[in-house]
């Protein structure tokens, strides 16, 4: 039997500028979008996938996440002596069998190196690594992730990456992906021949956006420690994929089924269409708001 993924690496250590004043003394990844913040559905979708150790990376201002997954038994205790069900069901998220590891990175120094951060506690093991402020919609959002695993372990791939097609204008805000052939077929593998971290519309080599999720062998420790900052002082993991690619390791992009939608929380325009999409989809209040929107259509 093939040795399983088991561990996660949720980077969270982002300062969420683009979304002051909201982020001032909250994280962005605690941010609510319908009746969950962000991270849970993060791990939430971690968990679907099998992977029970997840480490997260914080930073400063970021201690509301450790407490969201902390049982809190004084809650816990008054719910139950109100017979509160319901809610008791609310917060089962908590005690799901994961266990949960955090780590600060206390200045801005990149997202490689926020991953890096995570090299003793992945200790040579194949990992995932899945962006805090970034959720895959659908029915199953654990489905890609599930099958990426499965593909990186059938290749013994050094890393898969997710990809979505963007529009051109948008390729300056996402790692952009060049692979073997034309438009690759969605839920599969395929070579990635470049990668190359927010690149300007007429330089980038493709619309293939990378998706906030990968999943990697422990070579991407060993790139993330031979790749230099950038121009800004940050670390950039999109870099680190590059060396990896140039190493002649097996690197391979897997592109979202169109029903696997990525959203983040990035700015107030993604958050709001994150926000806006997952309340209409919400199953005990989609009906509400959708009801609510086409009244307030007429008026616009
Ligand atoms: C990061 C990565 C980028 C990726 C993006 C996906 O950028 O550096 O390669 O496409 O996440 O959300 P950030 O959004 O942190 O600037």
């Amino acid at each position: 039997m093939p040795h399983q993924i088991s561990k996660a690496i949720v980077p969270a250590a982002g300062l969420g500028t683009r979304l002051l004043p909201a982020t001032k003394s909250q994280p962005k990844e605690m941010l609510p979008v319908g009746r969950k913040p962000v991270v849970q559905y993060v791990i939430e979708e971690l968990q679907a996938s099998g992977l029970n150790q997840i480490l997260i990376i914080t930073g400063r201002r970021k201690r509301a996440i450790e407490d969201h997954f902390d049982p809190d038994p004084v809650l816990i205790s008054a719910l139950e002596q109100a017979g509160n069900e319901a809610l008791l069901s609310e917060l089962s998220y908590i005690q799901r069998n994961s266990r949960f590891f955090y780590t600060r990175q206390s200045s801005p120094k990149g997202l490689g190196h926020a991953v890096a951060l995570g090299a003793d506690f992945v200790d040579s093991e194949d990992c995932v690594v899945a962006l805090g402020d970034s959720l895959i919609a659908g029915e199953e959002p654990a489905a890609a992730l599930r099958a990426m695993m499965k593909a990186h372990r059938d290749l013994k791939a050094a890393a898969i990456v997710a990809v979505e097609q963007v529009p051109p204008d948008d390729v300056h805000r996402y790692g952009i992906a060049s692979i073997q052939g034309a438009e690759p077929p969605p839920g599969e593998p395929v070579a990635m021949t470049d990668i190359v971290e927010k690149p300007q519309r007429d330089i980038a080599p493709s619309t293939l956006a990378v998706a906030a999720r990968y999943v990697f062998s422990p070579a991407i420790f060993e790139a993330l420690s031979r790749t230099p900052p950038d121009h800004r002082g940050e670390v950039q993991l999109t870099n680190a994929i590059k060396l990896l690619i140039q190493m002649g390791q097996p690197v391979y992009a897997w592109l979202l089924r169109p029903e696997q939608r990525r959203y983040d929380v990035g700015n107030f325009e993604s958050y709001f269409r994150t926000f806006i999409d997952f309340v209409l989809a919400d199953e005990r209040y989609g009906y509400l708001a959708r009801q609510y929107i086409k009244a307030k259509a007429y008026e616009l």
